[in-house]
């Protein structure tokens, strides 16, 4: 057997020109939609993703608005910005790109960012939201993913999901959306006793661990759904969190890395912006 491969950038391209109409329609009644990123320090991966962001979103005609800040930016400042980007009504979403420069109170920064512009679903009110079934503003890298296995699965209702990784912006919102699906739902982590034997009951399996070809194809069950959300750069280029040659021979299905879950992250937050856009005017 060999998997289908879950192509996201196809998948993404189309959201994104669907929210490109809605952005066209918003123009004429003179409403722009508008994105503020603000990156702090240097890191070289922030600094592509940030690049691809504000690219991606003046591709669908809305306002891209970047604050590069130093990584020694006092906590202050940083708030002080981010109160200015609260109050400013061409600002309708805020993402502050984490991780933050040592010394940062990440929690502090975060629940400063207005709830309704919090567009990465980070701030402990929409996390809140989520977890008790109100309309929230939902993390981007689940969104995709969610996204691409109702496209691929259509209801997820009875089946068997098993979340690799406990992270606060993929691991746990993760398990809530497919919680609110009606899958049943296993967080598994770096503690988790018999790991591939937990997956292997998976019809569902989330790898999002960080770690190069983590999850080998005698963990997956046969013409199970496998979704990768790792980005790991190796000396043989970027791989995902699931070894692609043995996982292709088991698996139904696969997100491919990359090519898979990137490209519906970026595609998620520009849907984000245009929720809290409509929010915001209507
Ligand atoms: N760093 C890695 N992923 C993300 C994300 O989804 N949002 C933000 N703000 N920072 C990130």
């Amino acid at each position: 057997m060999t998997a289908q491969i879950i192509d996201g950038t196809a998948f993404a391209a189309r959201l994104r020109a669907r929210i490109a109409a809605h952005v066209a329609k918003l123009a004429t009644q003179g409403i722009t939609p508008g994105l503020a990123v603000v990156l702090l320090g240097e890191d070289p991966a922030s600094q592509v993703y940030v690049r691809s962001k504000g690219r991606m979103t003046r591709e669908v005609g809305m306002a891209s608005f970047e604050h590069r800040l130093p990584a020694d930016t006092p906590q202050d400042a940083l708030l002080a910005l981010i109160a200015q980007l609260n109050a400013d009504p061409a600002v309708n979403g805020i993402l502050v790109q984490l991780p933050l420069p040592a010394g940062l109170d990440e929690a502090a920064v975060i629940n400063a960012i207005a709830p309704e512009k919090d567009v990465d679903g980070f701030h402990i009110l929409n996390v809140g939201r989520l977890a008790t079934g109100q309309k929230a503003m939902v993390p981007c890298t689940p969104l995709g993913c969610l996204m691409l296995l109702r496209d691929h699965l259509g209801s997820l209702a009875g089946l068997n999901a098993v979340v690799i990784g406990r992270s606060n912006i993929v691991g746990k919102p993760m398990a809530q959306l497919l919680l609110r699906d009606s899958a049943t739902v296993t967080i598994a982590h770096s503690r988790t006793s018999d790991l591939p034997d937990l997956c292997r009951r998976a019809d569902i399996l989330v790898a999002a661990v960080g770690r190069p070809n983590f999850v080998t194809g005698d963990w997956i069950r046969p013409g199970a759904t496998v979704i990768d959300v790792g980005i790991n750069r190796t000396e043989a280029g970027l791989v995902g969190d699931v070894d692609r040659a043995s996982a292709l021979q088991v698996a139904g299905a696969l997100t491919p890395v990359p090519g898979g879950v990137g490209p519906m992250t970026i595609a998620c937050l520009l849907a984000n912006t245009l929720t809290a856009t409509a929010r915001a005017n209507g």
